[in-house]
């Protein structure tokens, strides 16, 4: 049986993947950097869905930390058949306020280590008839984002870099899909110091129907759950640059 490796399983949108996988019977490469929760997690899965889970900790900040990780998985002689590339972070602020450090490690979890892990996991994902990549993007993708500059920077080049990638892959048998979702249930707002802004205390989906519609919609370039995400995303569209990207800022002020 070939594994999903799932990153930033520990929580949110991840953990509600890893639920959903595990109950169509699908084995799981749980990665994050908080292991308790990835061992819990993983029993659990094991107890509900008699599926196996096995645990990387990781840390995808890191430089090497997505080389490493595909070279565990190698090690370990594991098969894969799809790759949920999840993990993920926001900051709220002023691109000049915020620390540097933390928008350089923003950079390499939302965008180099998931380049990095789908490079060396596609040979992996090439020998598996009918497997998958989901990278998490955002309804950010779309627009800039001031407040979170670095944020809606990242998330554009995920959204970019997985249609192109579903072009090429077409014809080698691997599906990539670029999940949109807007305001979501999970760990995300306090983290990113989100909590209490207009984006957060409108409507907030809950993560698992998100996850639902991606899983659903896996062999699609671009997956935007929830009928007011995508008018937004179409109404943004049909709007000058300036209009959406004022939005934005306002949404999170
Ligand atoms: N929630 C939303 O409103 C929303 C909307 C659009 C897109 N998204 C995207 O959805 C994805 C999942 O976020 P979420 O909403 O589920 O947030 P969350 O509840 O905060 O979960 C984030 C996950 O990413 C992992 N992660 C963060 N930094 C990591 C690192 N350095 N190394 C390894 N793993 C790391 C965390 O695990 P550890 O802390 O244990 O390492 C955690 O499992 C992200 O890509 C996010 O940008 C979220």
């Amino acid at each position: 049986m070939a594994y999903v490796v799932l990153t930033g399983a520990s929580a949110g949108i991840g953990e509600v993947f890893a639920h959903q996988l595990a109950s169509q019977h699908q084995d799981l490469i749980l990665v994050a950097r908080r292991e308790e929760r990835l061992q819990a997690l993983a029993g659990e899965l094991a107890e509900r869905y008699g599926v196996t889970a096995q645990v990387v900790k990781a840390d995808l900040a890191d430089a090497d930390g997505a080389s490493e990780l595909a070279r565990t998985i190698k090690a370990a002689g594991w098969a894969v058949c799809g790759l949920v590339n999840n993990a993920g972070f926001g900051d709220r602020g002023e691109f000049d306020q915020l620390p540097l450090e933390r928008q350089l490690a923003m950079i390499q979890v939302n965008v180099s280590s998931l380049v990095a892990l789908t490079w060396h996991l596609l040979p992996l994902l090439k020998a598996q008839a009918g497997s998958f990549v989901i990278n998490v993007a955002s309804t950010a993708a779309f627009q800039a984002g001031p407040k979170m500059a670095i944020y809606y920077a990242s998330k554009a080049f995920v959204l970019s870099f997985s249609e192109a990638l579903h072009e090429e892959l077409k014809d080698a048998g691997v599906a990539v899909s670029a999940l949109c979702p807007g305001a979501t249930e999970s760990e995300f707002a306090s983290e990113a110091n989100l909590t209490g802004t207009k984006l957060f205390s409108g409507s907030v989906m809950p993560a698992e129907q998100v996850v639902r519609k991606s899983l659903a919609r896996r062999r699609s370039a671009i997956v935007i759950p929830g009928l007011m995400n995508l008018l937004m995303v179409w109404s943004g569209k049909l709007s000058p640059r300036w209009i959406t990207r004022r939005i934005a800022g306002w949404l999170q002020a």
